[in-house]
């Protein structure tokens, strides 16, 4: 276990690790950092939960609760905690930040004038409050979920969105290069627990009045603000994509 991670050379490890797998690139996370944790957002990054099980049993898993999911997602992310028997940490949106937000332009405003303050006050701010707490984390992002703005993500980066100057943080994305189809493999071969939204054609999932379903050979991000440019399809938690 290292303890200062000035010393990782990032570089390094993301070209000896660009081609591992999954569970080899969730490993060396693991083993790497004491003070991690995965973010799982309640949809098919599941496996990323699944793969961490059968690692250790020591592993933290957090999830962003805007206050705004599915039903169905509640219901999930429930399932899991039990199905895993984890404890899941949720952030919560500040409060007085909601209620200003909404007292201010009411419970819709995203669809006037887009996403970004809202997803700021509901998932940004809450995932920045947790990441300051940890050395890293890791997310179920992939290269095929956006040809826009995901198609570069590298399996190890230091995460310069949230990384601040007397603080490195260092972000994984062991799907990077998994297709969904091998995501799906994964699901279904093992059986495990999925969103039940899943069968009623979602496929990409976040906040309900944000998220809906896709129409055949429709992109999954196609679901996501679709009121809004596809270029602009990132609320905030994995900003630096946009930045590459
Ligand atoms: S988003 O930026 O468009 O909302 P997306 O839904 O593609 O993200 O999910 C990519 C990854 O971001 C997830 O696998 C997860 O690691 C993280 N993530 C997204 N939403 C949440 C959430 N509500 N809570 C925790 N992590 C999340
Ligand atoms: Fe708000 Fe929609 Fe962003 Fe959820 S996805 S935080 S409801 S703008």
């Amino acid at each position: 276990m290292v303890a200062a991670h000035t010393d990782l050379n990032i570089a390094a490890l993301e070209a000896e690790y660009s081609q591992k797998s999954p569970r080899e690139i969730l490993k060396l996370a693991l083993e790497t950092f004491d003070n991690m944790a995965i973010s799982f957002s309640g949809a098919e990054d599941v496996v990323l939960i699944d793969l961490a099980s059968k690692i250790t049993k020591n592993f933290r898993v957090f999830t962003l609760d805007t206050g705004r999911l599915h039903p169905e997602t509640y219901q999930f992310l429930d399932k899991v905690r039990e199905y895993y028997g984890i404890k899941l940490e949720v952030m919560f949106p500040d409060a007085a930040e909601v209620q200003a937000l909404v007292e201010e332009k009411g419970l819709f405003s995203f669809y006037q004038d887009g996403h970004k303050e809202c997803c700021g006050v509901r998932k940004v701010r809450p995932l920045r409050r947790k990441l300051n707490t940890l050395d890293a984390w890791v997310t179920g992002q992939r290269k095929d979920q956006s040809p826009s703005t995901r198609n570069h993500i590298p399996v190890i980066e230091l995460d310069t969105a949230f990384s601040t100057a007397d603080h490195q943080l260092i972000k994984f994305n062991p799907l990077a290069n998994w297709s969904s189809a091998q995501v799906w493999e994964y699901i279904r071969g093992l059986d495990l627990p999925y969103n039940k939204l899943h069968d009623r054609g979602f496929i990409s999932i976040g906040c309900e009045p944000c998220t809906r379903p896709v129409l055949p050979n429709q992109h999954e991000r196609e679901g996501r603000w679709w009121w809004e440019e596809s270029t602009a399809k990132e609320c905030g938690l994995h900003v630096g994509n946009l930045q590459k």
